[in-house]
């Protein structure tokens, strides 16, 4: 097999963008867009990839730092110019080379991977990757003669009337024999509406040169759309978000609507899970089987155990054990850890926590730095007092330990295991196990006072 090398084209600033962050570093989905680039080459079998970085090379390559080379184009003077950087780098190494845009995010392994093949096949000196576009506005035109055979690209900016109506566009994609890349680069002018170098050019280049120059045109014009401005990030968003929830409906997710559930691309889900609307779920987070996530869940980095039920709540770094129900609206603050059964109930916090299994918070309660053993019952309003203004300190609740409702757990405290906190107690010291503890002012009871009070009005 022939070696393949890929370049990368990020140099662009993106003016279109309207944006502090370079075009390539936008996410979808919450990767960058050149990541998502990386990540589909990665498909194809490469001996090295070079991508080309100007405008915040900086950042850039903090982003896709050891994945690649780098070189720098100092001046952004145009998609062939930008090739034209590689030079000392491939144009004497024998091989393809396939040249992507770090701003189509969507092109798929498989269809780089088609490319390759194609351009193989027919033993073509250039073959672009072509889709048709319902609306072609904005992208380069395949011009083709009356042999069908591409002829040349033209930009939508130097496009003539009879060009402009052309649906079929250039991908920004394409593969290279080498060294007949970087000859015919020498011979790309900036002669043009944008007084850039196009990369493009290459193909008349070529074709007038009597080398064979194919197109490879794929059926799906979603997948190569590119991203210039935030109308097409969206797009884009709105594609790989549609991408990702059908992978997960064929693999036993019922998602009951699609177009209103945010799923990233690290998210596991088990089967017979059911995804309500409004659900958004991000970072590394597992699902278990048969959980039942939302309406509106947002869950990042966490694990929900099989059969556990989250409805309206935030959950992030943390994990959920079996059969637990949350919300709605809890919030599951990072580093907690709850058990198997355990009940956390609407107006929750929970920080930092443990709750052994079987436990239940089932109301307006903070839970913060605590150690809460098995079937505990922290009643309604009972909160964890953890923070002095500078100091953060543990609550230990044993097994089967009863806060009553409105307790103040005053930390650092350990309630020992099956006692009881008398309902709106202040606990400050330890409480033994097996006991009641009331910590409240004595109930005084005046007969006959309130005749008094009305009397003085
Ligand atoms: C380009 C193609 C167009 C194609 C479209 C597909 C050219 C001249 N036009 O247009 O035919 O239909 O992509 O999406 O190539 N870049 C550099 N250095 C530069 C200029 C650009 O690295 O000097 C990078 C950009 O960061 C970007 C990519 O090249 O990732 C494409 O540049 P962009 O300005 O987006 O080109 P389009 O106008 O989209
Ligand atoms: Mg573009």
């Amino acid at each position: 097999m022939t070696k393949r090398f890929a370049v990368i084209l990020a140099a662009g600033q993106g003016t279109r963008m309207k944006s502090k962050l370079y075009k390539v570093l936008h996410p979808v989905v919450g990767k960058p867009m050149v990541q998502h680039v990386m990540d589909q080459l990665s498909v194809v079998q490469l001996e090295e990839t070079v991508t080309v970085v100007g405008f915040g090379a900086e950042k850039v390559i903090e982003t896709i730092g050891d994945q690649c080379n780098f070189v720098i184009q100092e001046e952004q003077l145009g998609t062939g110019h930008a090739v034209l950087q590689v030079e000392e780098l491939l144009k004497n190494r024998e091989g393809t080379t396939i040249v992507v845009c770090g701003d189509t995010p969507l092109i798929t392994g498989e269809t780089y991977q088609a490319l390759f093949e194609h351009h193989e096949k027919t033993g073509s000196k250039a073959t672009i990757l072509t889709a048709i576009a319902p609306n072609p506005t904005g992208y380069g035109r395949v011009i083709r003669n009356a042999e069908n055979e591409v002829e040349r690209i033209v930009e939508h900016k130097d496009a003539s009337t009879e060009e402009l109506s052309v649906k079929e566009i250039n991908t920004g994609t394409y593969c290279f024999d080498n060294q007949a890349l970087f000859q015919a680069l020498q011979h790309v002018s900036n002669d043009n509406a944008q007084g850039e170098y196009y990369l493009p050019d290459v193909i008349e280049i070529l074709k007038d040169a009597s080398e064979s120059v194919s197109a490879y045109l794929t059926p799906d014009f979603e997948e190569t759309l590119g991203v210039n401005d935030r109308v097409a990030l969206a797009q884009a968003e709105k594609t790989m978000k549609k991408r990702i929830n059908e992978s997960h409906m064929r693999n036993g997710v019922t998602i009951i609507d699609p177009d209103n559930t945010y799923i990233g691309l690290d998210v596991i889900i088990e089967s017979d899970v059911v995804i309500h609307p409004g659900t958004v779920l991000h970072g590394k987070t597992t699902i278990h089987a048969d959980a039942e996530i939302g309406p509106y869940a947002e869950i990042t980095n966490s694990t929900i155990g099989e059969g556990s039920v989250i409805k309206q709540s935030v959950i992030t770094d943390s994990q959920i054990g079996e059969q637990a129900e949350i919300g709605p609206y809890a919030r599951i603050r990072p580093e907690s850890i709850l058990g198997n059964n355990v009940k956390i109930g609407h107006f929750v916090e929970v920080k930092k926590s443990t709750i052994g299994n079987d436990s239940k918070v089932p109301h307006l309660s903070y839970i913060g730095d605590a150690k809460i053993g098995t079937g505990v019952n922290i009643g309604c309003g009972a909160i964890t007092v953890n923070y002095d203004g500078m100091n953060k300190f543990e609550t230990k609740i044993e097994d089967n330990v009863f806060v009553g409702c409105n307790s103040n757990l005053i930390a650092p405290v350990t309630i020992g295991k099956d006692s009881y906190i008398a309902a709106g107690s202040t606990i400050n010291q330890d409480v033994p196990e097996e006991s009641l503890s009331i910590a409240r002012a004595r109930q005084l009871n005046k007969e006959g006072y309130a005749s008094k009070i009305k009397k003085r009005k």
